[in-house]
């Protein structure tokens, strides 16, 4: 009797665990649909829902140059749609649209940039930013390196990870001379950077119009010393960077003097004076 009664009471069930199983396996459509709607999407909803994904990214994106201080969201890179959203990010104009100037033009006047230039019709968009997929690195694949959302060539992410991203395409030995060679020339662009901003600092009058461009000036070619040593290009590092640092300081000096002769000048003609006031009297 009662393997009968199992058979009949397992033959009642087993419509209802198949109905159940439709409705879980329904459920998780739903749920999976859902999750990947093409949008549009507000970026108070990406960050929510990227959140209880992937924690660790979006804990990255906020303590990083692009956090929520910057002004930068998710959408500034991705766009407000899933369809397409990590090729967008992927791409070197989406970038460049905000970065102009010198941190984009000393990527593009780079060996990489121009290979990239050259390949990006042909490069497959599609494949993530990791060794292999692509012959020359675009602004994401060294700064947002297999989808890291903290710029993995910020100098506080260390040594380390630099040499692991270039160690992808060339020998972890020439990777290491290339960052010796840009480590020397950063130490000599902080000393004429020093040596300027101490020129100025002494100079009694540090505050004039023209010595506050020239301190601009400074500062600027100082970057783009950075830029030349961290975008591998020879053009920023020798002829926006060092050589224009040295007229920098020529200048400097040439300014300082001539305002000291200018003053000399000047309190030699009230001399001058007090001495022609005085034969009056
Ligand atoms: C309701 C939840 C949800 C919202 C809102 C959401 N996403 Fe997603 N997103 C997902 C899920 C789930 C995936 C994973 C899809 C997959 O594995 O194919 C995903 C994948 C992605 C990917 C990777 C795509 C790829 O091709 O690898 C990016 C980039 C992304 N989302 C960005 C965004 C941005 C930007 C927004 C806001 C404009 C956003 N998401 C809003 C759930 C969401
Ligand atoms: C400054 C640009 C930028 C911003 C801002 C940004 N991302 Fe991304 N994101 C990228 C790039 C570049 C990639 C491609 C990485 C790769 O292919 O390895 C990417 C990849 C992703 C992926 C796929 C990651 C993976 O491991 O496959 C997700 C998901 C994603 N982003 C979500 C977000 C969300 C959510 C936000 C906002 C909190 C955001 N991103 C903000 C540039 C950005
Ligand atoms: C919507 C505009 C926007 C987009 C798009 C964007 N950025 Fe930025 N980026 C900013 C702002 C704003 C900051 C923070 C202010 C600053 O330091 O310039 C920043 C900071 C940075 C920094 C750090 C600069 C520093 O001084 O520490 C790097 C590196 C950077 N971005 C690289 C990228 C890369 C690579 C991409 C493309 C994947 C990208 N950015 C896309 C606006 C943007
Ligand atoms: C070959 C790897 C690589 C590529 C490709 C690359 N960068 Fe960089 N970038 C670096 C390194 C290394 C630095 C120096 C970081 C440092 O020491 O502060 C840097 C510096 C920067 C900075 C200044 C950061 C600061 O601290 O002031 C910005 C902004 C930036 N890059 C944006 C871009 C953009 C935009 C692109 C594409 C047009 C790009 N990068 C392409 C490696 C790269
Ligand atoms: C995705 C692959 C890839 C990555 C990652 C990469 N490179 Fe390159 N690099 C290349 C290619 C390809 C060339 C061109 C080689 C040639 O000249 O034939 C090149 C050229 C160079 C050159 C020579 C430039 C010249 O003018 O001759 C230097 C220096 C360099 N890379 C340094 C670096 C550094 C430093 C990093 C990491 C911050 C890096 N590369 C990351 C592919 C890569």
């Amino acid at each position: 009797m009662l393997p009968r009664l199992g058979l009949i009471v397992s033959i009642r069930i087993r419509p209802i665990v198949c109905l159940l199983g439709v409705l879980v396996l329904n459920v998780q459509a739903v749920l999976a649909e859902e999750a990947t709607q093409e949008g549009p999407y507000t970026d108070t909803e990406c960050v929510s829902c990227h959140t209880e994904r992937d924690p660790e990214l979006i804990r990255q994106w906020r303590a990083s140059a692009h956090g929520p201080e910057s002004g930068v969201e998710c959408s500034s890179c991705h766009g407000d749609f899933h369809q397409g959203s990590a090729v967008k990010a992927r791409r070197n104009d989406t970038c460049s649209g905000c970065h102009e100037g010198p941190a984009s033009h000393s990527y593009t006047t780079s060996k990489h940039g121009v290979i990239s230039r050259l390949e990006s019709v042909k490069q497959d968009w599609q494949k993530r930013l990791k060794a292999g997929n692509y012959r020359a690195p675009g602004c994401g694949y060294c700064h947002f390196h297999d989808g890291d959302h903290g710029d993995t060539m910020a100098p506080g992410r260390g040594p380390e990870m630099r040499q692991w991203v270039c160690s992808g395409c060339h020998s972890p030995r020439y990777v290491r001379e290339q960052f010796a060679n840009g480590y020397r020339q950063m130490e000599i662009a902080d000393l004429k950077l020093i040596e300027g901003e101490a020129l100025i600092a002494a100079s009694d009058h540090g505050q004039t119009d023209s010595l506050t461009k020239l301190r601009l000036s400074l500062i600027r070619h100082h970057k783009n010393v950075l830029y030349g040593v961290g975008h591998q290009s020879p053009d920023y590092q020798w002829w926006h960077g060092q050589p224009a640092l040295d007229g920098d300081l020529i200048r400097i000096r040439d300014a300082i003097g001539e305002r000291l002769r200018q003053k000399r000048f000047s309190e030699q003609l009230l001399t001058d004076t007090e001495i022609l006031q005085s034969s009056k009297d």
